[in-house]
């Protein structure tokens, strides 16, 4: 029966790991994957996750199953910084599970959506591409509609859709540094979005990916602290990846907000079923030494520096490609200075990504996207260079 199975395109983004690996130039760029990089390109272990690593080493006895919910010690530590020092799980009504990267989390979100009776997903386009596989492979409808225009998020459109949503539908929303795009809500957005789901019957489903990476800590949580004042059920998915640069140790977490206590149980017995059916427990190793980081002062500190020179790090380049707007005519890079994260969208055709990939060896997205982190002070000049050649007029 194989024979019968229809050939799957692979991934064009992780795809684009192994081009870039294979191309023997010195001068290569690579802007494609979402990883951070610091600016000798480099994406070295955390210094706090190395500590907690070594403490981990020292202390753990056992190695033994813990359960389809993970280390929930890890699930209440990163409560605090993603719902507020103020009882972050307000009077019992917000829990979680651990979850094998934001990835799990996601897959996580919608099927327990689903299983609540969601049928139909709205999600802006464009979203991190994995968004739309996930809901396609769990059978639900997929309603799009355009995240942004002219460099700015088409909030009325959300907005109506919010407000028109009949029940059975879930809007599936970027809580900071939208990927691809770099294109936040603004707090007065957030406020109208928080307000419009309180009137309406759709159910938000909030992903957190860069959580520290795009204004700060309590700024980029504060569309899913107003969703949590304002509304009375949410899910939310966290990813740990780049904000502990635990990629492919694959840590994140699941959150569920109910209208009161009692309905939170139902919610985790059936992440929990479905976790089992999926993957029965996540790794633990990267969401312990999270933990570890978390119940320890010194470690916090020492994280939040690290993560405060990521931000810092991205903002300087971000400044640099928006200040190099008059050498390359042909695109709008002032934009780029006033949006967040690891990603942002170039407006290029794909000929000009293919030649800047064959003749100046810089690798982004099909889509033209680039990862703002590949871009160093040793790089970003080359980089402008490129563009301005690949855009120019060539009558
Ligand atoms: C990305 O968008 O590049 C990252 O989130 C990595 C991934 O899994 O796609």
């Amino acid at each position: 029966m194989l024979e019968n199975l229809t050939p799957q395109k692979p991934d064009a983004l992780l795809a684009l790991i192994k081009m870039y690996a294979a191309d023997e130039r010195d001068d290569k760029i690579d802007l494609g994957v979402g990883v951070y990089r610091t600016g000798d390109g480099g994406t070295p272990v955390f210094r706090s996750i190395k500590a907690a690593e070594e403490r981990l080493l020292g202390s753990q006895t056992s190695k033994a199953y813990l359960g389809p919910e993970g280390d929930m010690g890890f699930v209440h530590a990163l409560m605090p910084y993603l719902f507020g020092t103020d009882d972050p799980a307000k009077g019992g009504r917000i829990d979680g599970m651990q979850t094998p990267g934001g990835t799990g989390a996601v897959r996580l979100a919608l099927a327990v959506a689903k299983n609540a009776g969601v049928t139909r997903i709205h999600l802006g386009e464009p979203s991190w591409p994995n968004h739309a596989q996930i809901i396609d492979d769990l059978g639900l409808e997929r309603a799009a509609f355009d995240h942004a225009s002219d460099g700015r998020a088409n909030v009325d459109t959300l907005l109506s859709i919010i407000e028109r949503a009949a029940e059975g539908e879930a809007v599936l929303l970027h809580g900071c540094c939208h990927n691809p795009t770099g294109i936040d809500y603004t707090d007065g957005d957030w406020d109208r979005i928080a307000d419009a789901f309180a009137g309406s019957r759709a159910l938000p489903i909030v992903d957190v990916a860069y959580q520290g990476l795009g204004r700060g800590f309590d700024e980029d949580a504060y569309g899913v602290r107003r969703i949590v004042d304002t509304v009375d059920e949410a899910l939310f998915c966290y990813s740990c990846d780049k904000n502990f640069g635990l990629y492919r140790d694959r840590v994140g977490a699941f959150y569920a907000m109910t209208k009161a206590p009692d309905d939170l149980k139902l919610v985790l017995s059936n992440a929990s079923a479905l976790a089992r059916a999926n993957w029965s427990m996540p790794p633990d190793h990267g969401a312990a030494a999270v933990r570890e980081i978390l119940d320890d002062d010194d470690l916090t500190e020492d994280w939040q520096d690290e993560v405060a020179s990521m931000r810092q790090r991205l903002g300087e380049m971000r400044e640099a490609l928006g200040g190099a707007d008059n050498r390359v005519p042909g695109l709008d890079l002032t934009r780029l200075s006033q949006q967040y994260g690891l990603f942002a969208m170039l407006d290029l055709t794909p000929q000009q990504i293919q030649r800047l990939r064959d003749e100046h060896g810089i690798y982004m997205a099909g889509s033209g996207r680039i990862n703002v982190a590949g871009l160093t002070r040793g790089n970003i000049g080359k980089f402008i260079d490129a563009l301005a050649q690949v855009t120019a007029r060539t009558s």
